[in-house]
């Protein structure tokens, strides 16, 4: 399977990173930078990763199926994901998981048509302190209103 150079890249240094014959601990890793050019984890690149890093499909399978931010479904080319978890929930995090919904006309796992942004309800993802927390892709949104999810989905649909 072939990647992007620069997917390319980021591999080679993460395989640099590991002691020969312990290149099982990059798994996760490199699942993730694989995830972030193809859009999900296919069967094909779950063989691809099992092969680099010398386990077996299985075992990579089993790390998919275990870990949620690891997808077996094509996503948008942004992930939404809103916090609702308790520190959230008090702050507004279910009024802008709603709001969310409506916006974009999906829900809970759910993809927009043209695949630009996928939407997830999701459990704390540390960011207690800054209440309501929402991420995009890697990046994090803190204290966020109705009125900044708006600007951040418009801005997410103009990219
Ligand atoms: S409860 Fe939402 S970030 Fe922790």
């Amino acid at each position: 399977m072939k990647f992007s150079l620069s997917t390319e890249a980021r591999l080679a240094q993460l395989a640099q990173n590991y002691p020969p014959g312990r290149l099982k601990g990059a798994v996760i890793p490199m699942l993730m930078y694989c995830q972030d050019e193809v859009g999900y984890i296919t069967p094909e690149l779950a063989q691809e990763v099992a092969t680099r890093c010398g386990v077996s499909t299985l075992e990579v399978e089993e790390v998919v199926g275990f870990y949620t931010m690891l997808r077996k479904q094509r996503m948008g080319k942004t992930h939404l994901q809103i916090c609702t978890n308790i520190s959230c929930l008090l702050t507004g995090g279910e009024e802008l998981y709603e709001h969310a919904c409506k916006k974009l006309g999906i829900g809970h796992n759910q993809v927009t048509e043209d695949y630009q942004i996928s939407l997830e309800e999701v459990e704390c993802i540390g960011a207690c302190s800054w209440a309501p927390a929402i991420q995009t892709n890697y990046d994090f949104h803190h204290h966020v209103t109705i009125e900044k999810l708006d600007q951040i989905i418009d801005s997410l649909r103009t990219k």
